[in-house]
This record gives structure tokens, sequence and C-alpha cells, in this order.
């Protein structure tokens, strides 16, 4: 290692503080640049990306266009107070008022994910004037306090094992861990029990991940959605779709909620909204909510609230979906992931599990085919985790960055990739699978 690289590597472990691990032992890869799909270390070497970093960098990395409207947007004003109007962020309104379904017209922006959500749960309490919120067990929202109580991951339950009031949670859909033939069924009964033991009359919301994602993939009984608007228009409740990691091509589809032909009232965008490119998010509200603000006071704000640098950062990399024919590259390559990981699957006893929509994909581990043992549960400990890390560290030798949650392999490239380019990854986390096969 050169002095450069150990003392980026110094500086970075004595004096921050890494997330969701402990401090110590850890090896963080040491990027220097990014291109496409690869990262680059301080030695060229050229690592994968097969998780676009944390499933936002959709359009690759690197992109100059970007680099330019950043600059551009910041040689005239890099901040105006979020009362100010911009060009730029009158353009991306009206961009997302085009892209997003139906009516979902009017736009907030915000800084990431969590303020999105936050904010989208405060829109709902002030314009329904209810207060309770039904979200779903493993759902991830964000790591801010209203967020984090809304998700159900129980990584939260070490902050505040009681979190906030007024959210209740469902059970996610697990076709592959039901049992039974009616599980379908059973997961409507169990959101019409839950909904009439805390009363429907007195949620605000309830919150979907436009397609799940870090909660394991999970894909929804048919007719899922649908059902959940008819409660939500039967009850005056309303429906907040979370776009943000599903949204912006990931799913071969501007969002995910697209490929359930459901129209939410609130959707909550950010990563794939700049590509990560800078921190940036948005809730985008129907004109019957927008309308209701015309005459009450908004009671939300944030100082970097339709920040001009990541307007134009969202202008541009919206643009680029359309350009490069992104959306449609994630719909075809998506195809392609699942044929090759449907013949992986017949070559490793690990692969329990796919699912996979679009670019948005996991594979879940399991011991045994037959008993579905898996490999981890949901909530592992960390010194649970043994052969886990030990596919995590080859796929870190084979050149090869990757996002993986307890017992679930994600497959997330950027939208970019080509079909040389998955090969090339899923010959990695072959590789990868024969430590987990060993322990089938
Ligand atoms: C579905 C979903 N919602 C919200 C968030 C939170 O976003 P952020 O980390 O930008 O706050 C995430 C982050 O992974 C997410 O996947």
């Amino acid at each position: 290692m050169k002095n450069i690289e150990s003392e980026i590597l110094r500086n970075n472990l004595n004096y921050t503080l890494f997330e969701w691990r402990k401090q110590s032992g850890y090896k963080p890869l040491n990027i220097d640049k990014g291109e496409g799909v690869y990262l680059i270390d301080h030695q060229k070497n050229k690592i994968l990306d097969f998780s676009s970093g944390l499933i936002n960098v959709n359009i690759g990395h690197g992109d100059q266009r970007v680099t330019d409207a950043v600059v551009k947007q910041m040689q005239k004003v890099s901040y105006v107070n979020p009362s100010t109007i911009t060009k730029v962020r009158g353009e991306l309104g009206k961009k997302l008022s085009e892209i997003c379904p139906g009516n979902l017209n009017k736009s907030f922006f915000t800084i990431c994910g969590a303020t999105g959500i936050e904010n989208a749960i405060k829109l709902a309490r002030l314009y329904t004037g209810r207060h309770k919120i039904l979200t779903r067990y493993r759902s991830y929202h964000g790591s801010t306090m209203g967020a984090m109580s809304a998700g159900g991951d129980p990584r939260k339950l070490k902050v505040d094992s009681q979190m906030g009031t007024n959210f209740i949670h469902l059970e996610i859909p697990y076709k592959y861990r039901s049992s039974g033939h009616h599980w379908e069924q059973n997961c409507f009964d169990h959101l019409d029990r839950i909904l009439s033991y805390e009363g429907p009359e007195n949620f605000a919301a309830i919150i979907m991940e436009g397609e799940s994602g870090s909660s394991g993939c999970l894909k929804l009984p048919d007719g899922y959605f649908k059902k959940l608007r008819k409660v939500c228009d039967k009850y005056g409740i309303l429906l907040i779709v979370d776009e943000v990691m599903s949204g912006f091509g990931r799913t071969g589809q501007w969002f995910g909620i697209n490929n359930y032909d459901v129209i939410p009232d609130i959707m909550v965008m950010a990563k794939g909204i700049t590509s990560g490119y800078i921190p940036f998010g948005a809730v985008q509200v129907n004109d019957a909510i927008a309308n209701y603000f015309n005459e009450e006071e908004l009671m939300i704000g944030l100082t970097y609230s339709a920040h001009p640098v990541a307007c134009a950062t969202a202008l541009r990399v919206i643009d680029i979906y359309e350009e490069d024919n992104l959306i449609n590259n994630a719909k075809e390559m998506g195809k392609y992931v699942d044929k090759q990981v449907q013949i992986m699957k017949t070559k490793h006893p690990s692969i329990g599990d796919f699912r996979n929509t679009g670019l948005l994909g996991c594979i879940e581990l399991v011991k045994n085919k037959n008993t579905k043992e898996p490999f981890v549960n949901f909530n592992a400990k960390p010194d649970e985790m043994n052969v886990i890390n030990k596919m995590r560290s080859k796929i870190s030798k084979l050149g090869m960055s990757i996002f993986i949650r307890g017992n679930y392999i994600f497959i997330a490239p950027p939208l970019c990739i080509d079909k040389n380019q998955i090969d090339e990854g899923l010959g990695i986390i072959s590789e990868a699978l024969k430590i987990a096969d060993n322990h089938c």
C-alpha cells in the first residue's frame, strides 16, 4: 500500500465513524474514482459495483454530463433560501409531474429518503387530521427517528425499543416462507384484521415500498396494491408509496408502483433522483393534497429544500435516463439476470430463492433447499455471520462490491450495465457461493 493510500485509510479510520457496524477490524474499500459500472482504487484496480453504491447510482459512476450541470449551476448560484424561486427548481417540479403517475403534480424537495418519509408522514397527518400510520415489518424507510419508527427493520430497536407512537406494523407478504395454499388470502385477511383492531378511521396513511428492496425483494400477492388502494379510498386513508429505492428505472419502469397500475396519493423519492451524485429527495403529492395547502399553512421546512445544485443535478440525471434509454435497459438486463440465476440455481444448493424485478433482485441463501433453513435469520447477530462474511471477503477479493443483508445477496447494478458485465458479476457470486454450498 502506498503512503498516500495508508494516510487516507488512517484518516478515515481514526477520525470518522462508519455506519451499521462495529468500528474495529473494518477493512473498507479505498476508492479513488468511478467510471460507469466500475469503482477504481488507488492502484488502478477495477471493482465491479454490483450494488450501484447503495442501490442509488443508477446511471453509473463518473458521468461528465452531471459534473457539467453541477458546475454550471454553481457558477450561477449554489444556494438560495428555499422560499426563493430558481429556474431549476421550477423545471424539476414540472419534469417530475410529467413522469410521476396520475395527478401527482407537486413536489416538496428534501435532502434524502429519510427526510422525504418524515415529511410525507407530516403532510399526511396535516391533511387528514389523523395520526396513525400503517407500515410493514422488515421494511426500511430511513434512519431518522420518524422514518425508523415507520420502518419495520429490527435494527431500530437498539436505539429505542419503543419508537414513535402511532406506527402500526403489518406482517410483510413472504411467499417463499409461507405455508399452505392460502397465503395470498391470509395476507389480505391479516390486513383487514389489523385495520379493524386499530380502527381504519384513525389512520392517516399506509406506507409501502413501490417494490420491496432491502426487506428481501419480497413479491406481493396479485392484487395486493389494488386492494390497498380500495381500502384507502373507502376509509379516507392516504396511500404513501416509498420509491426511494425502487424509483428511477430500478425496476424497469420509472417507478416500482408503475408495475402495479395503482396511483398513490403521495410518493417519496431519493437515491436515483440524482443517482447519488448529490444528496436529494422529493415528496410528490396529488392535486387534492397540494390544493388543501392553498389555504392551510404548510408547516414543514428544511434549510436545504429545493437546493439549486441538487435540482440541477436531478434534472440532468433524469434526462440521462431518457437519453441513454436506461429504463428499458434495466428491463432487458433484468430478464437476462433472471435467466442466468435460474441456471446458477441448478448448480448451487445454497440458492433457496431468487426474487427480482428489473435490476432490483436478491438471492436468498439456505442451508437446505427442502427445509428452507436459512443461513442466518433476518435479524442476525454479527457473530452469526461467519459464512456470509467469508463470502463477502471472497467477493471483495475477486474485485466486486456488493450489498449483502443477512441472508440476502443483492443484485442491483447500475442500469447502464451490459450482458458481459452481468456475466462477470454473476461469475464472482458463483465463486463465493461455493463457500455457502460447502455448508449445505
Ligand atoms: C425504501 C427506502 N426508503 C427510505 C430510505 C432512506 O433513504 P436515505 O438513506 O436517503 O435517508 C431507503 C434507504 O436505503 C430505502 O431503501
